[in-house]
């Protein structure tokens, strides 16, 4: 990649960034080699597009046909996240628009989310929180607060990727067992694995099959006592569905990082005790999200320079 000097500023490639990121990581990372636009509203993208050679965006940015038609010179996507659902691939591959996505640097951070999940769910901690701090703790019974031991149950982790598999391993270090379903698991093997699923974990990536993956049938057949884990993505989930089985206590409890129209969270979950809410904070650790940055710029610079990197996206047929 060309560096900035003087003579050399013409041939920069312009990237347009949706969000400043880590200043310091941009600064030494990609202001060296690219012309930079700042375009944090969708105006100020909707601006910057025609002069982009490369878009560096959040998975909150959609980027669909209509700002590719707005974009004649766009080359590159660098999407901050491992999920790319808020691409239209297809569009960008028609095009020639290379894209990258930032894959294994959050896959440690986002399994240690679902199990620290998990054993706020077991172990009804944000209840026991609440209680504390609102200085409600009249005295301990041997009945107060119950939760679930974990050791020994079984859980079953919808989709066996990177953090598919990493989740998996931290589960089995505490002593459950694990089985994996994966997109082309039949619908009888999906059937048997819910029904004996006293942990249900998501980690599908978004697409249109994987849309209410877990929908009111599938639910049914989870045990009573199961508790659904989403660090994914919201959508994979009939979210209806889920609240419903909530409010009927046909499952024991739901650990959500994800939901459906982000960042919406419905009334009705809100109020339930038997769920544990997060704002989608699976990779939201330092090391990750630096790790994320530097890895969505070398992605958007390799793509640029023409190179083939290892975290290109490619569209699966
Ligand atoms: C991703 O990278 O897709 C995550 O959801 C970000 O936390």
């Amino acid at each position: 990649m060309v560096r900035k000097s003087k003579r050399s500023l013409v041939q920069l490639p312009t990237v347009v960034l949706t969000h400043p990121l880590f200043p310091e990581i941009v600064r030494q990372e990609l202001e060296p080699f690219a012309h930079i636009i700042l375009a944090k509203t969708p105006s100020a993208l909707k601006k910057a597009l025609p002069k982009a050679d490369g878009v560096l965006c959040l998975l909150t940015d959609q980027i669909t046909s209509r700002e590719l038609d707005r974009a004649p010179r766009l080359r590159a996507i660098a999407n901050f996240a491992v999920g790319v659902n808020n691409i239209d691939l297809e569009e960008c591959e028609k095009r020639g628009i290379r894209v990258a996505n930032t894959p294994d640097v959050l896959t440690r951070s986002t399994a240690e989310l679902a199990l620290a999940l998990l054993l706020a769910c077991a172990r009804r901690i944000p209840e026991g929180e609440a209680i504390c701090r609102k200085d409600a703790f009249s005295g301990w019974t041997p009945d107060y607060l119950l939760g679930l031991e974990l050791k020994g149950r079984h859980a079953v982790l919808a989709g066996p990727g990177r953090i598919g598999k990493e989740t998996g391993a931290l589960f089995q270090a505490l002593g459950l067992t694990v089985e994996y379903l994966s997109r082309s698991s039949s619908s009888l093997q999906i059937r048997q694995a819910l029904g004996r699923a006293q942990v249900l974990s998501l980690h599908f990536p978004l697409t249109p099959d994987t849309h209410h993956w877990l929908d009111s049938k599938r639910i049914a057949l989870l045990p009573r006592d199961a508790i659904v884990l989403n660090t994914t993505r919201g959508p994979t989930v009939d979210e209806k569905a889920l609240i419903t089985a909530l409010q009927k206590k046909r499952i024991f409890s739901a650990g959500l990082d994800v939901f459906e129209r982000e960042p919406r969270i419905p009334a009705a979950l809100r109020k339930l005790p038997n769920c544990v809410l997060l704002p989608h904070v699976g990779s939201a650790t330092l090391q990750a999200r630096h790790a994320m940055a530097r890895s969505a710029i070398q992605g958007i610079l390799g793509l640029l320079n023409g190179q083939r990197i290892p975290n290109e996206v490619k569209l699966k047929k």
